[in-house]
């Protein structure tokens, strides 16, 4: 299994938060009864639930969603806890796919920053299973990158970058870069009606640390292809020690409603 440091997912969090669309998430909480229950995938420490916790409007004071949380890691699932309603934690290898009955008693389904590294026939079977049900999928990266100022080894970097990024990590040949665009073809197949916003990250001088850990993560990645990295990641370096290094990195969030709901219930 593809394991997260709870350090890199507490790291990328504000930038992740900055990022999503309020939209979509406020057009997801409008579908959903008052006390509703959510499953969120691949939930690690909870990020998205807290998002959506905090963020939200829910429909009477007290009525947060009662969540259950899945995830593979035991100590990202534990930090999980803290929310403010009701929580189930279910700790489980998601590689296999879910099963029909885990969505069978909820209400919606949500995942963040996950399905880059499933495949596509993983989401098939998953959009199967999930039918029916409103879906709010924030922050699946979609291929899109632009550095500033730009270096001449960018593109070779990363397009191999890219390249591992479709590495199979448990779930098949991963859909890496090219996940959000099919997840929106694969659910518009199985009934879904989608709607997406960009949710970009744009990094500049207020994130240091997660430019340092990002530029070390992508030099740890291209590194065994056999790409050279030493003098693009001392540039980088000290481009981020004088707050010269900006990114903007793309991600799209999804919103998917099954056919059945009206276009008047979506507010
Ligand atoms: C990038 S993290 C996102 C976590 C969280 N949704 C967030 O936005 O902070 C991806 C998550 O997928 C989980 N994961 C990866 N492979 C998994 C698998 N085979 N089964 C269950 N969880 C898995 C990891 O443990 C991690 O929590």
């Amino acid at each position: 299994m593809e394991t997260f440091t709870g350090d890199w997912l507490a790291l990328r969090g504000a930038a992740d938060r900055a990022a999503r669309s309020k939209t979509l998430a406020a057009q997801f909480v409008s579908v959903l009864p008052s006390n509703p229950r959510v499953l969120d995938l691949a939930s690690g420490g909870g990020a998205n639930a807290k998002y959506l916790e905090t963020e939200m409007t829910w429909s009477a004071p007290g009525a947060a969603p009662s969540w259950t949380f899945v995830d593979g890691d035991t100590d990202l699932l534990a930090q999980a806890r803290e929310m403010t309603g009701p929580v189930e934690l279910r700790l489980a290898d998601l590689s296999s796919g879910i099963s029909r009955e885990w969505t069978a008693s909820v209400d919606g389904v949500t995942a963040s920053a996950f399905f880059d590294l499933v495949s596509s026939d993983w989401f098939e079977a998953f959009a199967h299973c999930v039918r029916g049900v409103p879906l709010l999928f924030a922050l699946t990266i979609d291929g899109r990158w632009r550095w500033s100022p730009a270096h001449d080894r960018d593109n070779d970097i990363m397009a191999v970058f890219a390249r591992d990024q479709k590495r199979d990590k448990g779930f098949g040949p991963a859909m890496g870069g090219g996940a959000a665009m099919a997840m929106i073809r694969i659910l518009n197949a199985h009934g879904f009606i989608v709607s997406s916003r960009p949710a970009d990250w744009r990094l500049g001088t207020a994130h240091a640390a997660l430019l340092e850990a990002l530029i070390q993560n992508i030099a740890a990645a291209v590194t065994p292809y056999g790409t050279d990295t030493l003098g693009w990641l001392t540039c980088r370096r000290q481009q981020i020690g004088q707050g010269e290094l900006r990114l903007r990195l793309g991600h799209l969030d999804l919103f998917a409603r099954p056919a059945l709901f009206s276009d008047s219930e979506v507010s």
